[in-house]
């Protein structure tokens, strides 16, 4: 067999279905008994394995099966388990390919730059993680310190290899230090992405903090501080997306508010936040007023209780606080971070083209008691 039999770049699932295979075609290329046997007689297994590859497979299925019909000419060799092991891999792996069911493509996020602030944990490591999963191989990660971002990346491209026909050259995954509370910091950021990509097709301002001060504690200098973060970043990761996005066509931005835009939590004191998460809410609303002929979509995505290291330094100080939190949500538990999965890709995606200026609370239901 030569080697342009299996063509020069076999597609991903062939390459998959041969490494399976302990590299078959090698091992079939250069084994003597490859040679086609005078009365080939294929076993009905075979049979069946190279029609589930020409059903479930067609741009595979002449390659996959002219290795098949080889492997069916072997006689009787002391690799024969070797040969019944790869024809019931291809099997599996073909019929559970023939199962696969179609989804909604407008929920892909393949052949998109994305782009998240606060991403090297928490929630925006999370969202980076979804859109790995939904298709995203080229993103950059944004937060304080660069080698921590750029772990960030590295653990993704290797998260998302595993189980996977994708390999680590596949992603283009990138960590940059950024402080969002400093303009020309953020500045800089979108040139390191636009010189890396070229565009920028959508990013979530998901950098933020959260402190427990009453009113009347609160240090003037860290209530300026949550402000320069939460407010001023949210709004300066927007307006470059949008600078960037608008000569290009378009582009969707998700601001992460909070329900605390929309009630007032207890017990916690936490009024600047509060606030600050308003303003990010209607910041959304009206930035997206402004864009919206020019083809940039803002949202906000406002999460309710969910349990990440912000919330954990919190709860680390009181533990009866958890159960109050969660006897205050109608389902009655803490978000996990995934719980914001779906949320994100739907902003973020296609699927939600004609929605601007809303907001999507994912909180067990806690804002409608
Ligand atoms: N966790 C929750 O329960 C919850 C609920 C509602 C809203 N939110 C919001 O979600 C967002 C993420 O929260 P989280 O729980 O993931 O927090 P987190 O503390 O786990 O992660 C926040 C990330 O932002 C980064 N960051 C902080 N200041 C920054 C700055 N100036 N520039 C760049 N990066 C900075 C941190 O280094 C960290 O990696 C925040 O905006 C928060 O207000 C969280």
């Amino acid at each position: 067999m030569s080697g342009s039999e299996w063509g020069n770049a076999p597609p991903a699932c062939s390459r998959r279905l041969l490494a399976l295979a302990g590299r078959a075609p090698n091992k079939i290329q250069s084994s003597p008994d490859s040679q086609p046997a005078a009365s080939p007689s294929l076993s009905p297994s075979t049979t069946m394995s190279t029609s589930l590859v020409a059903r479930a497979l067609p741009g595979v299925a002449r390659s996959a099966s002219t290795s098949l019909a080889l492997v069916s000419r072997r006689p009787p060799h002391p690799h024969h388990a070797l040969q019944r092991r790869f024809e019931s891999t291809i099997e599996s792996a073909v019929a559970t390919k023939a199962k696969v069911v179609k989804t909604l493509p407008d929920f892909s996020m393949a052949n998109k730059v994305c782009m998240v602030t606060g991403a090297a944990r928490g929630l925006g490591n999370e969202f980076c993680r979804a859109f790995a999963q939904s298709g995203c191989t080229q993103l950059a990660i944004l937060d304080l310190k660069e080698d921590e971002a750029q772990q960030a990346a590295d653990e993704l491209v290797k998260e998302s290899c595993v189980d996977s026909d994708m390999d680590p050259s596949d992603y283009n995954i990138i960590g940059i230090g950024c402080d969002v509370s400093s303009e020309l910091s953020v500045q800089q950021a979108y040139r390191r992405v636009m010189d890396r990509y070229g565009r920028i097709d959508s990013v979530v301002a998901s950098a933020g903090i959260v402190e427990n001060y009453s009113a009347f504690d609160y240090p003037f200098d860290r209530i300026k501080r949550l402000y320069d973060i939460n407010v001023h970043g949210a709004f300066f990761t927007a307006r470059e997306a949008a600078r960037h996005m608008i000569p290009q066509g378009g582009g969707s931005i998700v601001l992460v508010a909070s329900m605390s835009a929309n009630i007032v939590n207890i017990p916690q004191p936490q009024t600047p936040y509060n606030a600050a998460k308003a303003a990010v809410k209607h910041m959304a609303a009206s930035l997206a007023v402004e864009w919206a002929k020019k083809g940039v979509r803002v949202n906000c995505l406002s999460p309710g209780y969910m349990l990440t290291k912000l919330t954990k330094t919190i709860l680390a100080h009181d533990t009866e606080l958890k159960k109050t939190w969660e006897s205050l949500t109608p389902m009655g538990r803490m978000g996990d971070p995934e719980d914001l999965a779906g949320a994100v890709v739907f902003l973020s995606s296609d699927a939600s083209r004609f929605m601007t200026g809303s907001e999507i609370r994912v909180d067990g239901g806690y804002c409608i008691i």
